[in-house]
């Protein structure tokens, strides 16, 4: 059995009606009801062909406050003769004091033309005894039948704001072939006592309701940097890109600073940039990491791209972290590799440092010594997060975002790079890239790159970029002539700019407001 449904009311009076004459009219017959109500009743009293009904709209004239005053009360004409008639003669100036709720002007104004009143010196008194107030029956005609008959005075009234106009519907029903007084019970589902006991071949079942809407499902939604971050993979994906394993938000110095050749006096490596873990007090010396070796190699083998290891052997390898971790040692204190290197004396304690990663370039360090054991044109992007030790602003968080793409490859060059990273983001809406020199400890050199926000309609600044120094690449043990391109830029930034957000701790944090989460729309970065 069907539960009551909240227009069986109306429902039933409708079929009621129905039993007593061949035809109803919504507006004859259900004045009280609403449209919407009788629809909703029509439409299911026909869904099962118990009713039949047709719809007709028309236009009905409503009175406007002021008009609905005239009504009651009379027009302003005429309560300027009233007050006029009922004092004899009154002084002009202090008719508004005498007429209440009406405008004296167009009221005066009017019974003049009506030669009801007449001036007397600064006075007004009346011309005749009795008036009729046509204005105010016009109006309660229209009141009354909620039309006005001719075009012409129905734009004259509308102009002067004394009626309106809105559309009605009218339903005209008429009994259906299945017309009974009363909704049989209906059954929602066909079960197998039914079958069982033949009473399926008279029951009558509810009818499916296609026009009904779907309960509103209370579920999840993507942040608005995943979003985009989803954007960002595939155009890495589709250009061959690998992603890099950057699970690790803990890591040492070493792979953060050193093996980048960021000197240990660099002011990034300063407690003000950089959060240091005091517990565990060192990491341990670089060595082989399975659980990221296993990573890489699914995301490689997944990929079966172009740039894919030729030689599975090979990527199993163990390398010798013993002859890296000299090699560092030799290239920051004493130059190596054709370098002459920093000269100053290396502090080991202070590679072994445990830092929340500064930037994940510490992944694509990792990934390029990995390389170093089959040289081969390789590319590789991540997108996680990183820590710096900031000042909270409008702008600046002290954990955020960043897209990281790097591509090895021989013989590549500086324009080869400029080139790329036209391409790069032009897909994401921005054009006419500028790059301006920059330095990083690990790239030579290194450019920031600055290009015009179509949708913006300006020029932002959105990242840095380079190639890898020798200092950083022959170490691993990469060839002299695999050169690496290397760029960063932060997801918040495109983020913010996509989705209108100019304060980033609207985005992430703890201010976020999960209303604009669930609400944002999906993400099409070429179209903005
Ligand atoms: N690590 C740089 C940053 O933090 C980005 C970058 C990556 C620059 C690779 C050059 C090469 O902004």
């Amino acid at each position: 059995p069907v539960p009551i449904p909240v227009d069986r009311d109306v429902t039933q009076i409708i079929l009621d009606l129905l039993a007593e004459k061949p035809q109803i009219r919504s507006d004859a017959d259900l004045p009280q009801t609403s449209q919407q109500d009788v629809k909703a009743a029509l439409d299911r009293l026909a869904s099962r062909s118990m009713v039949t009904y047709q719809t007709a709209d028309s236009e009905q004239v409503l009175l406007t406050k002021e008009s609905q005053t005239i009504v009651d009360e009379g027009s302003h004409e005429w309560k300027v003769w009233d007050a006029v008639k009922r004092n004899g003669k009154v002084a002009i100036k202090e008719l508004p004091g005498l007429v209440l709720n009406a405008d004296v002007k167009v009221g005066q104004g009017n019974a003049f033309r009506n030669k009801w009143i007449k001036k007397d010196g600064d006075s007004l008194v009346p011309l005749v005894d009795e008036v009729q107030d046509t204005t105010r029956a016009q109006l309660q005609k229209i009141a009354e039948t909620k039309s006005v008959a001719e075009a012409k005075t129905l734009a004259d009234l509308k102009k002067r704001k004394l009626v309106t106009t809105s559309k009605v519907f009218t339903y005209t029903a008429e009994k259906g072939p299945k017309y009974a007084r009363e909704i049989p019970v209906e059954h929602t589902d066909l079960t197998a006592d039914m079958l069982a006991d033949g009473s399926w071949q008279t029951a009558s079942f509810k009818p499916y309701n296609f026009n009904a809407l779907g309960a509103s499902q209370n579920a999840g939604a993507l942040h608005p940097l995943m979003k985009v971050r989803a954007e960002f993979r595939n155009i890495f994906f589709n250009q061959g890109f690998v992603e890099m394993p950057t699970s690790r938000f803990v890591d040492s110095g070493f792979w953060n600073f050193d093996a980048l050749f960021v000197p240990q006096q660099h002011p990034a490596r300063d407690m003000q940039d950089t959060f240091f873990i005091s517990d565990p007090a060192a990491a341990d010396l670089p060595r082989e990491d399975t659980a990221a070796e296993k990573a890489m190699n699914e995301m490689e083998e997944g990929s079966r791209n172009l740039y894919a290891s030729s030689d599975p052997e090979k990527k199993i390898k163990p390398r010798d972290y013993e002859q890296y971790w000299k090699n560092i040692q030799d290239v920051h204190q004493d130059g190596a590799f054709g370098s002459i290197g920093y000269r100053y004396p290396w502090s080991k304690d202070e590679c072994l440092r445990l830092v929340l990663r500064t930037h994940t370039t510490a992944v694509s360090t990792w990934v390029l010594h990995r390389l170093a054991e089959d040289p081969r044109p390789a590319r590789y992007f991540s997108i996680d997060r990183v820590f710096r030790n900031e000042t909270v602003d409008a702008t600046h968080l002290a954990e955020f975002h960043q897209i990281e793409g790097v591509i090895a490859d021989f013989g590549l060059t500086l324009g080869g790079l400029q080139k790329f990273l036209e391409s790069f983001f032009a897909q994401i809406g921005i054009t006419n890239l500028r790059f301006k020199p920059a330095y990083n400890p690990y790239t030579e050199p290194s450019m920031e790159i600055f290009g015009y926000h179509v949708g913006l309609g300006k020029w932002v600044e959105i990242g840095n970029s380079g190639m890898f120094r020798p200092e950083m690449l022959l170490p691993m043990g990469l060839p002299e002539d695999l050169r690496v391109y290397g760029f960063g830029l932060s997801l918040e930034r495109p983020t913010m700019i996509k989705y209108g957000v100019s304060n980033i701790r609207d985005l992430l944090g703890h201010k976020v407001d999960l209303g604009f989460i669930e609400s944002n729309a999906a993400v099409r970065l070429d179209k903005n």
